[in-house]
């Protein structure tokens, strides 16, 4: 479409508050197009994106790879259901099992469907020892689904949807000891973030995910990590597992998975996966060769340029940014938490007029938990454009005044 021919933003937010339901909290912005790490909107605006796609697309909008990837499958094969075999499928799963654990793939279409996999998958494994609790952790997010969302250990987010599917156990993120108490002969499984997104950007204490992969060990149930938001080398490595030297019996991945193409997987353990029969589970579109097919550009993209490493270049420096502006204002800024382009940043109050600032100033960021600012960046985000957003976000915290009373 011609940008003549677009529909203005107030036009398109017209239409929505007329047809679409309100169940999200939209900015009054009309996104048209995107490149790399900048957008643009129906009026032409342009912003620098440090939240590109909420995580999905790592490798910044319309990564060259996957455009061609996805528009020749399109012309050649659009679907192909699950009774029929697909070369992408196959060898989608077998690039994501050689860069983590060696498991067998089960594809779908999100991170909740993902993780509704994983549960059901666990207390299909456990079926014949009666195991059936899925430990969870405080803070985490696994998804809207009723499985994923009794995952999720937040009571904000089940309210008015009660009751919760039964036999979830909830402990605190970082407590061995909590865990330790949970986890029994009736644990089918431990769900985790190896890093928390949603819940802040919370990194593991040293040695706590050691320590969960031992107690299941000990007690038979199944370690799943939720890779959904730090997996696809987001952190630097593949998954971000491989950042403490633990390997999961499952993980499931989403997000950036297919580059912003609809795409989910479980990945487990052969011997674990080997109890999904035909009939068990299925998804009609998931594993479609569209996803699968930008899957594999994703990864490609990922390792012919040298992203990986870039992770961790990025990580340092967003780490010194946020130091530096922590020295300036220490009563502003509590805690700053980087892995790879996770970054989160904790104020002392509220940050959403952050957000709302630097979308002012046409830098497009995130909160999460009231207080912290989240930045999902690409992962190929360039010099200069890592320069101009931070150049936005420094000048909105320098100038911040807190509200009395915020801390
Ligand atoms: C860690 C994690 N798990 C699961 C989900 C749910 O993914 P989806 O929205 O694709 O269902 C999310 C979404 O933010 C997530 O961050």
């Amino acid at each position: 479409m011609a940008k003549s021919d677009l529909l203005s933003s107030a036009d398109v937010i017209a239409q929505f508050d007329r047809y679409v339901i309100g169940n999200y909290r939209r900015y009054p912005v009309c996104l048209v197009r995107g490149e790399g790490s900048l957008i643009w909107d129906a009026e032409g605006r342009r912003y620098v994106d440090f939240f590109p796609g909420w995580g999905c697309n790592l490798v910044g909008h319309c990564p060259p790879r996957v455009v061609e990837a996805v528009a020749e499958q399109v012309r050649t094969l659009i679907h192909v259901p699950n009774t029929w075999y697909m070369e992408a499928q196959g060898a989608f799963a077998k690039a994501l099992s050689d860069r983590s654990f060696g498991g067998k793939a089960f594809f779908c279409n999100s991170g909740a469907e993902a993780n509704e996999a994983a549960i059901k998958l666990a207390r299909a494994y456990g079926h014949p020892q009666r195991r059936s609790k899925i430990v969870t952790m405080t803070h985490g997010f696994h998804g809207r689904t009723y499985g994923a969302l009794s995952a999720t250990a937040q009571p904000k987010y089940h309210e008015g949807f009660e009751p919760m599917v039964p036999g979830f156990e909830y402990v605190a993120y970082g407590d061995l000891e909590a865990a330790a108490a949970a986890i029994d002969v009736t644990t089918a499984g431990v769900l985790i973030e190896p890093i928390q997104g949603e819940g802040g950007i919370n990194i593991p204490p040293d040695g706590y995910l050691q320590g969960l992969r031992k107690l299941c060990d000990e007690a038979g149930a199944l370690l799943m990590f939720d890779e959904v938001q730090c997996g696809m080398g987001r952190t630097g490595e593949w998954f971000g597992y491989q950042n403490f030297g633990v390997e999961p019996d499952v993980m499931t991945v989403a997000k950036a998975l297919a580059s912003g193409v609809a795409a989910g997987v479980m990945m487990a353990r052969p011997e674990v996966a080997a109890v999904l029969k035909p009939g068990m589970h299925a998804s009609t579109y998931g594993g479609n060769p569209i996803a699968c097919r930008a899957g594999l550009a994703t990864i490609e993209t990922i390792e012919a340029d040298g992203l990986l490493h870039q992770a961790k270049v990025l990580e340092n420096k967003f780490r010194s940014f946020f130091q530096g502006i922590q020295a300036e204002r220490p009563e502003l800024i509590r805690d700053i938490r980087v892995r790879g382009v996770m970054v989160g940043v904790e104020l002392t109050c509220d940050a959403a007029p952050v957000v709302a600032a630097c979308l002012e100033k046409n830098l497009l960021i995130n909160a999460t938990q009231g207080k912290v600012i989240r930045l999902l960046p690409a992962l190929n985000l360039p010099d200069d454009l890592f320069e101009e957003g931070c150049s936005i976000i420094g000048d909105v915290l320098t100038r911040m005044e807190i509200p009395t009373g915020a801390a």
